[in-house]
């Protein structure tokens, strides 16, 4: 479960350009199916039958230590270590909240104050009793992909 992808890349900050997507995101927590059916029409992803990948944004654009909330497809991207990007969902396992930000490597959710870990999602501080599902996000070039 914790199949947080783990990528290697140097860089900071991400230029938040969601380009939604039909197939994101592992653990979105609607009760409707495959993510998102019309919130953000993907633009370039091909929404086939194989799982069609999101650019998400720039990995130059991800700060160590930090991380960039993308709302859309609901994914937090980090890096807690200076070339290692890893992807979780955004939404919070407590009441369903989207973190809001990422500092000194922990995940903010701003509801109730949940912590979590930006190297693995996991829960530093609750109420939350669980931590944030991982999420598949790789890079290819200089673009930070998920799907
Ligand atoms: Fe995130 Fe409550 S919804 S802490």
């Amino acid at each position: 479960m914790s199949d947080a992808t783990d990528l290697t890349r140097r860089g900071v900050l991400v230029t938040g350009c969601a380009i939604g997507g039909a197939a994101v995101l592992a653990a979105c927590g609607s009760s409707g199916g495959p993510a998102a059916d019309g919130a953000t029409s993907p633009s370039s992803a091909a929404a086939g039958s194989g799982g069609a990948a999101t650019v998400l944004g720039t990995v130059s654009a991800i700060p160590v230590g930090g991380g960039a909330v993308f709302e859309e497809p609901k994914v937090v991207v980090t890096q807690p270590q200076a070339g290692s990007i890893k992807g979780f969902s955004a939404v919070c396992p407590h009441q369903g909240c989207l973190v809001s930000e990422v500092v000194d490597n922990e995940i903010l959710c701003p509801c109730h104050g949940s912590l979590f870990s930006a190297e693995d999602g996991a829960v530093i501080q609750g109420p939350a009793t669980s931590g944030l599902a991982p999420a598949n996000v790789s890079v290819a070039g200089d673009e930070i992909i998920l799907g």
